[in-house]
């Protein structure tokens, strides 16, 4: 019989909430300090690199092909949607510094990089954001609350709240409508009980 191909990631990552989905093609390195909250949905071919420490907050949705990686931390609101193939580096080697090395990957032991030179200030995408395909998000970098970023777009700054961006580098190009609350009882809000404003980040 062969072995399955697929691993059942819940288990073996540092938090995982209720309703969590994970479909069979997704792939995760060092899920023990990967946390996913409640509801959250991961498409196939999300692959995960825990690095520094990955939060990832309720209901949220990360589409087809999502990365994350580099190697340094990230947190990631409650609500965020991502769109397909969008790249979150959490990490860069410092091209304009010696230590940036010629070759970046040891093939003996491939996720156990000691990343030297290596820039790794925490990226935060707070709650919801909403991400189109195609992104690429920098290390260190802070999208605000309900910021979208249009598809292809490469930010390279921190994105304010509620503020819409596009292109390479990413530009605002208007103002986004806040949320309203759409629902007094929370129990039956649109939002799962976790109305807009109340991030479960620290
Ligand atoms: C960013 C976005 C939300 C803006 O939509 P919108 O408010 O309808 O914007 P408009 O069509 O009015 O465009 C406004 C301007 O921004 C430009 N623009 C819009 N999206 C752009 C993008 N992704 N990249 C570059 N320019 C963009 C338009 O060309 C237009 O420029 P102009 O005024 O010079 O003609 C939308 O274009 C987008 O990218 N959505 C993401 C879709 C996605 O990836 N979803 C994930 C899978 S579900």
């Amino acid at each position: 019989m062969l072995p399955s191909m697929f691993v059942d990631y819940r288990p073996l990552l540092k938090s995982c909430g209720e309703g969590v989905r994970i479909n069979d093609l997704v792939k995760m390195v060092q899920p023990e300090v990967i946390e996913i909250g409640a509801g959250t949905r991961l498409c196939d071919s999300v692959f995960l690199l825990g690095g520094n420490g990955l939060k990832i907050g309720q209901k949220c949705d990360l589409q087809p092909g999502v990365v994350v990686w580099g190697g340094g931390s990230c947190e990631i609101g409650d609500r965020v949607s991502v769109g397909a193939n969008t790249v979150i580096l959490t990490g860069e080697y410092e091209m304009g510094t010696a230590e940036a090395p010629l070759f970046m990957v040891d093939f003996e032991e491939p996720h156990q990089a000691t990343y030297a030179g290596v820039s790794v200030p925490p990226t935060r995408i707070d709650s919801d954001a909403y991400i189109g395909c195609n992104v690429s998000i920098r290390r260190g970098v802070h999208v605000g609350q309900g910021a979208v970023i249009g598809m292809g777009g490469v930010v390279n700054r921190d994105i304010p709240p509620w503020e819409i961006w596009v292109g390479n580098p990413a530009r605002k190009i208007k103002d986004r409508p806040r949320i309203p609350c759409l629902c007094a009882d929370p129990e039956h809000s649109p939002f799962g009980g976790v109305l807009p404003g109340e991030d479960t980040l620290s």
